[in-house]
C-alpha cells in the first residue's frame, strides 16, 4: 500500500483506541476483537486491523485543502468505525466465517451479540464527532460533517438491502449492480474524502469534487473486491475463497456471466442458482463458465475505466501537484490490490 497509509496510521489508531477503550464492558471487547487489538479471551494482540483506507483518504483530503490533516481526525475515526460496524453486520448477512484472517465476531459470540457489537460501533462512531468540540469547531460545521457521515451510513444500508435482495435474482443488469455498489461501498469512500475536505474548510465545490472522486474510487475498489472475491487467495484477502459464489452474490463477474452465457449454459446456471446451497461441484461449474464468458476481463475493464475517470477528476482538483500525484498513486494501487 502507498506511504499515505502508514503516515497517518499512528494518529488514527491512537484516537480510535482512545474512543473505543474508554468503554469497558464485554460488549466493547467484541469491537476490540474485530479491530484486531485483542483475542477472543481479551488478551492483547497485534492483529490485522484492515487497511484504514477511508480514514487515510479523509486526512489526505483535509491536508490537501488546508495543509493540516489534524482537523479531520475525528471525522476519519468516525468513518473507520462506521466501516467496521458495516463489516461486523456484513459478515452476519453474508454468513462469512472469516475476516482479516480470523473468525468473524458472529462466529465467536453468535449472531445476536454480533448485532449488538456492530450497532454499538455505529453509535460510538457518531459520538466520536464530539471530539470536534475540543478542536474548536462551530456547531454548524460539526453538523455538516455529521450529516455527510450519517447520509453515507444510510446509503451503506440501502446498498446492503440491494445486495441481499439480488442473491435471489439472476437477471441483474450492470446498471442495477452499479447502483448497489455506489451505495454499499462508494458512498462511504466518497464521504471520507468529502468530510475531510469539509473539515479542512475547503470550498463546498471542492468538497463535492472530492466526493465525486471517492464515488468513482469506490466503484473501482468494489469491482476489484469482486474479482478478489472469486479469484483472490484466502491467504492474501483473509476471507474464505469463492464465498461470493456460494452466497449467490451478483458480483460484477457473475452479472456478466449470467447475461452472456449461451442458452444451455444459462439453463445450467439457473439450475445451480436455484439450489439451496451451491456445493463444491457447482462452484467448479460456475468458475468454468466465468472463464469461458470472459467475466474477469469484463470486471477488470470496469476497474480500469473507473480508475481513468478518477485520474480526470484528480487532474481538476484545485490542490497542489504533490497531492494530485499521491491520489493517483493510491488509485493505481487500489485498482491492482490483492488484499
Ligand atoms: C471491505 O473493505 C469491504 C468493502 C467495501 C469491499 P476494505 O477492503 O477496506 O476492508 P479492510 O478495512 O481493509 O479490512
Ligand atoms: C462490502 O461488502 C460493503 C460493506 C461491507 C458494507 P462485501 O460483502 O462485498 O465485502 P467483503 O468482501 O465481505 O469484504
Ligand atoms: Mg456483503
Ligand atoms: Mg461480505
Amino acid at each position: 500500500m502507498p506511504a499515505l497509509f502508514s503516515r497517518y496510521r499512528p494518529e488514527i489508531d491512537s484516537l480510535m483506541k482512545k474512543i473505543v477503550c474508554r468503554r469497558e464492558s464485554q460488549l466493547y471487547d467484541m469491537i476490540r476483537y474485530h479491530l484486531g487489538w485483542i483475542d477472543e479471551n481479551g488478551a492483547p494482540i497485534t492483529g490485522d486491523s484492515g487497511k484504514a483506507l477511508r480514514p487515510g483518504l479523509c486526512l489526505l483530503a483535509c491536508e490537501a485543502v488546508c495543509g493540516d490533516h489534524a482537523k479531520a481526525l475525528p471525522a476519519a475515526v468516525a468513518i473507520e468505525l462506521v466501516h467496521n460496524y458495516s463489516l461486523i453486520h456484513d459478515d452476519i448477512q453474508d454468513n462469512d466465517s472469516e475476516r482479516r484472517h480470523r473468525p468473524t465476531v458472529w462466529r465467536i459470540w453468535g449472531v445476536p451479540q454480533a448485532i449488538n457489537a456492530g450497532t454499538a460501533a455505529k453509535v460510538i462512531a457518531s459520538m466520536a464527532l464530539g471530539e470536534y468540540r475540543e478542536l474548536g469547531f462551530t456547531a454548524e460545521k460539526t453538523v455538516e460533517i455529521v450529516m455527510i457521515i450519517e447520509e453515507a451510513t444510510l446509503h451503506i444500508i440501502e446498498g446492503q438491502h440491494l445486495d441481499i435482495g439480488f442473491e435471489n435474482m439472476n437477471d441483474i443488469s450492470v446498471h442495477q449492480y452499479l447502483e448497489m455498489i455506489r451505495n454499499k461501498t462508494g458512498a462511504l469512500i466518497s464521504a471520507a474524502l468529502r468530510a475531510g475536505a469539509t473539515a479542512g474548510c475547503g470550498e463546498r465545490r471542492t468538497a463535492e469534487k472530492f466526493g465525486e472522486l471517492g464515488m468513482m474510487l469506490g466503484i473501482a475498489f468494489q469491482a476489484r473486491d469482486d474479482i478478489l472475491g472469486i479469484w483472490g487467495s484466502a491467504k492474501a484477502t483473509g476471507k474464505p475463497e469463492a464465498s461470493d459464489i456460494r452466497r449467490k452474490k451478483k458480483s460484477l463477474p457473475v452479472v456478466h456471466m449470467l447475461s452472456s452465457a449461451s442458452k444451455s449454459d444459462r439453463a445450467s446456471l439457473d439450475r445451480i442458482y436455484a439450489m439451496e446451497q451451491i456445493d463444491d461441484c457447482a462452484v467448479r461449474t460456475v468458475m468454468t463458465l466465468l472463464e469461458s464468458t470472459g467475466a474477469r476481463a469484463h470486471a477488470e475493464a470496469l476497474v480500469d475505466s473507473s480508475s481513468a475517470r478518477c485520474f480526470e477528476i484528480i487532474d481538476n482538483l484545485p490542490i497542489d501537484y504533490s497531492y494530485r500525484t499521491e491520489l493517483k498513486t493510491i488509485t493505481e494501487s487500489l485498482s491492482g490490490r490483492d488484499r
